[in-house]
């Protein structure tokens, strides 16, 4: 069985001053829950407040991006090494965001990806087709390629251990969210890519959360299907109340 995963992608949103009081309302609403995993991943200057928010509570914390070196002049960049010593444990990797703006690809996934794993991070990988590639029939074709070139030359073992989100690119801060049918199309989709470039076994264990629009509303029905294992949120992770709420939905 697939532990579920909830995890607040907060994007860029929350001054430093702002991450505690967040944090201590997530905390507070989600400290009875169990057998559902709760991450939130500010943007990185207010990792370290958020580090000593969360600590001691069921809530874990994750960053946004990572540099693929370990060091040196890369100004701009922040290694899985910083992101360590601050107590991050989660890394989200390849959002649409990132591809969309700053020149993300699946060889710049693959390398950030090598490089989280190599420092310990637990990478969450995000996918997802544009809504001119869904409509011209390209949405495998598109899974495919990120789903391979992204995870290129990694062992099973190493496969085992990321989370992958499946964000449609239409559905992202659209409202509109994909049909439980149409997301637990391509979650069983990713599953069987895994099959083929690793095994079975990791195919069933990695865990694969929806992202685009998700919200306490819709979070129960898409979290009931057989390959949607939590959710990736982003505006309703930035509001206590509505991200308890979805991550109650997955119990
Ligand atoms: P929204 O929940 O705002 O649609 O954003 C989803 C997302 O991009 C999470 O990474």
């Amino acid at each position: 069985m697939r532990t579920k995963i909830v995890a607040g992608n907060w994007k860029m949103n929350k001054l430093p001053s702002e991450a505690a009081a967040l944090i201590d309302g997530i905390k507070d609403l989600v400290k009875d829950v169990q057998g559902v995993e709760v991450v939130v991943c500010p943007p990185f200057t207010d990792l370290k407040d958020a580090a000593a928010a969360v600590k001691g509570s069921n809530v874990a914390l994750g960053a946004q991006n990572v540099a693929w070196a370990e060091s040196g002049a890369f100004t701009g960049e922040i290694s899985a090494g910083m992101l360590k010593d601050l107590g991050v444990e989660y890394v989200i990797i390849g959002h649409s965001e990132r591809r969309q703006y700053f020149g993300e690809t699946d060889e710049t996934v693959n390398r950030r990806l090598k490089a989280a794993l190599a420092a310990g991070l637990k990478p969450i990988v995000c996918v997802g087709e544009k809504l001119e590639e869904r409509e011209a029939g390209q949405m495998p074709a598109v899974i495919e390629k990120q789903v391979k070139e992204g995870f290129a030359d990694l062992s099973p073992e190493e496969l085992a251990k990321i989370v992958i989100a499946y964000e449609p690119v239409w559905a992202i801060g659209t409202g509109k969210t994909a049909t439980p049918k149409e997301a637990q199309e391509v979650h069983a989709l990713i599953r069987r890519l895994l099959a083929e470039i690793a095994n079975a076994e990791v195919a069933t264990s990695v865990r694969i959360q929806y992202g685009g629009s998700m919200k306490p509303a819709n979070a129960k029905e898409l979290m009931d299907q057989p390959d949607i294992d939590g959710g990736l949120i982003g505006g309703a992770a930035l509001k206590a109340d509505s991200f308890a709420d979805i991550v109650k939905a997955g119990v």
